[in-house]
């Protein structure tokens, strides 16, 4: 073997291992840096407010109306910490709960029928939809129902977990081309994993760590040229130059692609490029947060964001009558001329 085909072979089997260390650690047999949904436990000593303590508050006021009012339970860094996973009970509750579970990190098997593309909903809500600037579902399940500028009324949980189907997970391109009708068990079981995550996490408050980080703007701005060097020395490894990431013949998708039609629609709010770099700066390269700078995150977003993915399901005229009344303003490129192609208008299927 020649020196250069040895090298990558070492790089691709050190990508498989990696691989396939991460898709055991997804599935909580393996628990190392990047940390299992368990991984949240926290030990007494080394708490903010730790759970067993809301616990015996609790129980201490069911005795005495006047005893101390149980708080919200914190680790170290003040976010909030979920109970353990070890924690669902084996009731029919419990049941719902860990079906919630199952279509949260198996969406597009699960939930086949509805879902257009190859992502689930925790390849953007981060460790089962726990981990802190990921849009936690800790965060979400407490500030619903709310208005919502993007659809100008009232959004139930419902509501929001509807839109992620239909843009995130793209479900026009689904055997049936639409979310799961209103009411179906998919919420249900959903809004039940949501709800016993959020055991002691209190309403009228935006919880420190809910949604996404906003990236100030820089003096640069953003530019898709210098974002290709970003993706290059930073996102390749893991998602492939051509953006399709990884797939695994047992495990099925092991770094969910970022453009393309097996991606988030141009509706959706990751197609944004200050939604994505906020999520990037946080998330991504995966177990490196906030290593990226600021200027970094919104280069690489630009540039995940410059490429062709699915239409946005709303529109129904030309691209400039949706770029108008759904983008307009918007730090997106959603109609705009990039390197000689306006985008937006959508990859075959
Ligand atoms: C491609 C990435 C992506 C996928 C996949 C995805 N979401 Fe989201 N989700 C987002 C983004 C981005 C936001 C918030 C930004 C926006 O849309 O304004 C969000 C917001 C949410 C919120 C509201 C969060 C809050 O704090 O207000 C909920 C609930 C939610 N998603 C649930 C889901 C569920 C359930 C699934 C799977 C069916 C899913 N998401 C799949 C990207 C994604
Ligand atoms: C070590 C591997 C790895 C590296 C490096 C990495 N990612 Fe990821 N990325 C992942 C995985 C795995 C997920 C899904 C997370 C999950 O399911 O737990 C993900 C999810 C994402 C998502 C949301 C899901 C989607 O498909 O749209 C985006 C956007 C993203 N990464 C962008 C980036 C960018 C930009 C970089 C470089 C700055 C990067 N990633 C580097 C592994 C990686």
């Amino acid at each position: 073997m020649s020196g250069g085909r040895r090298l990558a072979w070492g790089a691709g089997i050190g990508v498989l291992l990696f691989a396939i260390g991460y898709g055991l650690n997804a599935r909580g047999w393996l628990s190392f840096s990047l940390g299992s949904p368990d991984s949240a436990t926290i030990k007494v000593g080394d708490v903010g407010y730790s759970r067993e303590a809301m616990q015996a508050d609790r129980e201490a006021q069911s005795k005495d109306k006047l005893a101390v009012t149980a708080g919200m339970p914190v680790g170290p860094d003040g976010y909030f910490v979920p109970p353990a996973e070890s924690s669902i009970p084996d009731t029919p509750y419990g049941e719902a709960v860990r079906r919630g579970q199952q279509i949260f990190m198996e969406t597009s098997t699960t939930v086949s029928d509805h879902v257009g593309n190859t992502l689930a909903c925790v390849n953007c809500h981060l460790d089962a939809g726990r981990r802190e600037h990921s849009a936690p579902m800790w965060g979400a399940y407490v500030s619903y129902p709310a208005y919502r500028s993007k659809t100008k009324a009232i959004s139930t949980l419902e509501d929001r977990i509807i839109g992620c189907f239909t843009y995130s997970m793209n479900a026009q391109a689904s055997s049936t081309g639409v979310a799961p009708p209103a009411g179906s068990d998919v919420y249900r079981d959903l809004m039940t994993y949501m709800y016993w995550m959020s055991d002691g996490a209190p309403t009228g408050q935006k919880l420190p760590g809910a949604g996404f980080p906003k990236v100030k703007k820089t003096e640069l701005g953003y530019d898709v040229a210098r974002g290709k060097e970003v993706y290059t020395n930073n996102c390749v490894l893991c998602h492939a130059v051509d953006g399709q990431g990884q797939k695994d013949a047992e495990s099925g998708v092991v770094f969910p692609p970022l453009w393309g039609n097996n991606s988030y629609n141009w509706g959706a709010g990751m197609a944004r490029i200050d939604t994505a770099a906020g999520f990037i700066k946080a998330n991504m390269p995966l177990g490196k947060p906030f290593s990226l700078t600021d200027q970094e995150a919104w280069d690489v977003a630009a540039y995940i964001n410059s490429h062709e993915r699915p239409k946005d399901p709303r529109q129904t005229g030309t691209l400039e009558q949706a770029r108008v009344e759904f983008h307009d303003g918007e730090e997106s490129y959603y109609g705009k001329k990039v390197n000689g192609l306006v985008l937006g208008g959508g990859v075959d299927k």
